[in-house]
């Protein structure tokens, strides 16, 4: 089976080049170019469309078709090369068919358009726009960024919320190629600074809830995989379901979702519904893989705890996967650190350690929590913190490996009167200035802001 996927999905790529490279030289009559013409028409209609449609992309040097990536063999080897360097060569990530809006003659006009461009991307979309190919996006490469690891992960923590709103939103230019993608560079960020990216989770409540929660859960839960050595392929399902943990929260009622009081016993059920519809949602956009079939039950299973407890009540007899048990975890620590309109009053991030340890066992799989709780630290990030100079500081990173571990990095914020200061960062790893003393209290109960703190924080 998989081998004759694989063979039609080749058959599709290597008629894609051959358009690509026939379709300036030969007119559409020829048999090269109709009959690789016939190829992608069939592929879209259904050889190979998955869920919704169909999308071949390249990301760092693979190629994916609906997300699965093309296993390099010594056969295809060569075309795959070709097709990457000609995706790179247009500055393109990826193209999405969609059938029933593809025509045969659009599908040739889209051919002869990639085949003589050059110049920009924008370039290529008002071309396409002019030409009135209907049924076809094309999306440029994934843009890494630069500079040191800081303003890395600042810059890529705030383009995951923008791709992760866009896909909620079900917007055509977020895919799960770009999702996928960003799952595996939090992970290596995470890899290479673990301490700088968990220290972001503090950003909470940027623009909208639901977006930055599911952001700051894939970061815990990754870096949380990434302590137990989980290997790349699962990185990439875990980090990828995290991250579209709560998209079945769309269809909940934004009245509901934002409701001041306590739920009635009908709206609390609406809520609970949301693991299922996610699950619907990313079956019906996604379809059935090997990666899906991983992913999925991430998704439907993230509220359910380990002694059967938690919903949906129909999944309560047995305990939840592996993924499940991790972003369980993430979970419950961001909700209940971050602020609601009906709870203005989060756990501190100390006390939201506390729950997980008291519940460590029933709830929460105990070796998850062990390894959760070191990732975290002695004082978690956004712990308030009182300073041997009598300033009050947040804490802002948990200290790299080599540091001992009461010597994190901290926004100073208030002198020792109270009054409040422009946050300033210090590293008391490198200082004379120790934590004499840590506030039950989250940031937001002393009129703090930790997104705030970490956007203005000056070296
Ligand atoms: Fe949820
Ligand atoms: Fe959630």
């Amino acid at each position: 089976m998989r081998d004759q996927v694989r063979f039609r999905e080749m058959d599709f790529i290597v008629a894609f080049l051959r358009l690509l490279r026939g379709v300036t030289v030969y007119p559409k009559s020829h048999p090269l170019v109709s009959g690789a013409l016939d190829v992608i028409m069939e592929a879209i209609r259904g050889g190979l469309k998955a869920g919704d449609s169909l999308i071949l992309a390249v990301n760092r040097g693979y190629s994916f078709v609906n997300a699965n990536r093309v296993e390099v063999t010594a056969e295809n080897y060569a075309f795959i090369r070709l097709l990457v360097q000609a995706f790179d060569d247009l500055g393109l990530g990826e193209v999405e068919f969609l059938p029933g809006s593809v025509t045969r003659d659009g599908l040739h006009r889209f051919f002869r358009i990639l085949a003589m461009h050059r110049g920009s991307f924008d370039g290529l979309l008002s071309r396409m726009d002019e030409e009135g190919v209907g049924g076809i996006f094309v999306r440029p490469c994934l843009q890494v960024p630069g500079g040191n690891i800081r303003d890395r992960a600042k810059k890529l923590y705030f383009q995951t919320l923008i791709l992760i709103k866009r896909y909620f939103e079900g917007e055509k230019s977020a895919s799960l190629v770009k999702i996928k993608a960003v799952a595996a560079y939090l992970a290596d960020l995470l890899r290479r600074s673990e301490e700088t990216l968990i220290g972001l989770t503090v950003i909470k409540n940027y623009d909208d809830y639901t977006y930055n929660h599911c952001l700051n859960v894939a970061i815990l839960s990754l870096g949380l995989a990434l302590r137990l050595g989980m290997s790349k392929k699962l990185l990439v399902s875990l980090g990828t379901g995290a991250l579209v943990h709560d998209i079945g929260k769309v269809r909940i009622p934004a009245e509901i979702i934002n409701k001041p009081g306590i739920l009635t016993e009908d709206e609390w059920k609406v809520v609970k519904r949301h693991p299922v519809e996610g699950l619907a949602f990313l079956l019906r956009r996604w379809g059935i893989s090997r990666e899906t079939a991983r992913m999925f039950p991430a998704v439907l299973e993230h509220h359910l705890g380990m002694s059967f407890s938690g919903y949906p009540e129909f999944m309560r007899r047995k305990a939840p996967g592996f993924l499940a048990r991790i972003i369980h975890i993430a979970d419950f620590y961001d909700a209940v650190t971050t602020p609601r309109v009906y709870n203005k009053s989060p756990f501190s991030p100390v006390e939201a350690v506390e729950f997980l340890m008291d519940h460590s066992g029933d709830r929460f799989d105990p070796v998850l929590v062990k390894a959760f709780v070191q990732m975290m630290g002695f004082y978690p990030v956004g712990t308030v913190v009182r300073l041997s100079t009598g300033e009050w500081a947040m804490v802002v990173e948990k200290p790299s490996e080599a540091v001992p571990l009461d010597r994190p990095v901290v926004a100073v914020v208030a002198d020792d009167r109270g009054v409040p200061l422009r946050p300033r960062r210090l590293d008391l790893s490198e200082e004379p200035v120790e934590v004499v003393g840590v506030s039950d209290q989250s940031p937001w109960e002393i009129g703090l802001d930790p997104t705030q703190v970490t956007l203005t924080l000056s070296e």
